[in-house]
């Protein structure tokens, strides 16, 4: 337990870590490749309409809860109604499960940064995917590394550990990835790809496009698992929700926008098919850079910009089952801390080994990986989401009075939780299995 709750040391601080947070393996790599998968612009379109109308209600909410009961998910489930202390726990799992398999992948960004900077870089990357994550040993260490280095700040604390590493960590991200996007713009694809992105081909439209843009707007913004009930429970008491919500929802977009734009171009570039699937950033990316002048350079800036996004939102998942931890169990931070890492280690094990020796293990027909990534991002992901707006809409007295006041946001607000964001994930989670 810790004798003060401990606050953000700035508003600025708390905006970067909820961006640090958002902006991750989801943006960077999620992003890109489903946009690809999904016709470009038109699912672009969509996925803006979604995340600034839809996302911003249970963002909001789960900022909302933080705020009101300044504590973490289970804590503050079990102080709106002791009935739902369950629902808490079930947060704390999905924020379990998902490093799971979101640090077997900080593991091999990792690896890439080695083959880069050390500029060993394979002449056949499909082989070299293949082979370096389908080892026993390497896959392994890698993710346990990836999990150590980021267990290192919720254990040193709020504002010495997580504070200070998104501070440093978000910036040099940024000024990386514009780079980035910059050197990408002076490739020979880049009409193509720029087209890509931004002219829509109504003839590309399903609906299923809209389900899996729905996904991404929640995946992206670190909903739906409590972890902006955590970031939010540091803030400071004049925040207000609805500026910082759609702060993040900006940079984050940004930061996928920019994403693209650096990915695209060099797609284009060498014809590759955009369409190339979750590999894109493992196999055809690192590929194509290698052909690019400057590849060791580009590839490791590449690369490290990678490590940061994925790091800084890594930090956020663990402090949610870490302060969870701290407070049902009574226990230090620090303490807290080596447990969460130590049950993490054990279940990302088997995750790290889905692509070599588990391989032909199936749930559901999925490698033990994907099947994380799917229940996570899937199931418990919208589920969660669906109980969290039912339970501040219905069971926290005026919540939107108090937060928003009477005013056209907080009708809206009001109408969406209760109604109409539940509705359309009951739909889309339906839909989905
Ligand atoms: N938003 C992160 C990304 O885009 C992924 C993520 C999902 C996450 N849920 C989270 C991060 C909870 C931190 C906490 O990559």
């Amino acid at each position: 337990m810790e004798k003060e709750k401990p606050q953000w040391s700035s508003h600025i601080s708390f905006i970067i870590a909820t961006i640090g947070s958002a902006v991750g393996v989801g943006n960077i790599w999620r992003f890109p490749y489903i946009m690809g998968e999904n016709g470009g612009a038109l699912f672009l379109i969509t996925y803006l309409a979604l995340i600034v109308l839809f996302s911003v209600v249970p963002l909001c909410c789960e900022l909302v809860i933080g705020k009101t009961y300044r504590t973490d998910a289970v804590s503050a489930f079990e102080q709106i109604n002791k009935k739902f202390k369950w629902f808490g726990w079930l947060c704390v799992l999905t924020v379990i499960l998902i490093p799971c398999f979101y640090f077997v992948v900080g593991g091999w960004i990792l690896n890439y940064i080695w083959i880069f900077l050390t500029n060993n870089i394979p002449n056949n990357f499909t082989n070299y995917f293949s082979g370096f994550s389908s080892q026993v040993f390497v896959p392994c260490i890698l993710s346990l590394i990836f999990l150590l280095m980021t267990a290192v700040f919720p254990y040193r604390g709020v504002n010495k550990g997580i504070e200070k590493a998104n501070n440093i960590m978000m910036p040099i991200f940024a000024v990386m990835l514009i780079v980035m996007a910059i050197y990408a713009l002076t490739l020979p694809g880049t009409k193509e790809g720029l087209a890509f992105m931004f002219k829509p081909d109504f003839s590309e439209f399903d609906t299923s496009m809209i389900l899996t843009a729905l996904g991404q707007a929640l995946f992206t913004l670190s909903i739906g698992m409590g972890a902006m009930i955590t970031y939010g429970s540091y803030m400071k008491e004049n925040t207000n929700i609805v500026k910082s919500a759609y702060t993040l929802i900006f940079f984050d977009t940004l930061v996928a926008i920019t994403a693209g734009i650096m990915i695209f171009p060099i797609v284009f570039t060498f014809g590759v098919k955009p369409t190339a699937g979750a590999t894109l950033v493992f196999i055809s990316l690192p590929e194509m850079l290698a052909k690019l002048p400057f590849a060791p350079v580009f590839g490791s800036i590449f690369f490290i910009l990678f490590f940061f996004s994925a790091i800084t939102s890594g930090i956020s998942i663990l402090e949610t089952s870490v302060s969870s931890f701290m407070n049902q169990f009574k226990i230090t931070r620090q303490k807290a801390t080596i447990i969460n890492a130590i049950i993490i280690a054990i279940f990302s094990i088997p995750a790290a080994l889905a692509f070599g020796p588990l391989k032909d293990f199936k749930i559901l027909d999925r490698t033990i990986f994907a099947f994380l990534d799917y229940a996570t991002s899937n199931i418990l992901l919208p589920f969660n989401t669906i109980l969290i707006c039912l339970i501040a809409g219905w069971c926290i007295k005026s919540l939107w009075k108090t937060n928003f006041g009477e005013t056209f946001f907080g009708y809206m607000f009001n109408i969406m939780l209760k109604f109409i964001v539940p509705l359309v994930l009951i739909f889309v989670l339906l839909a989905g299995i």
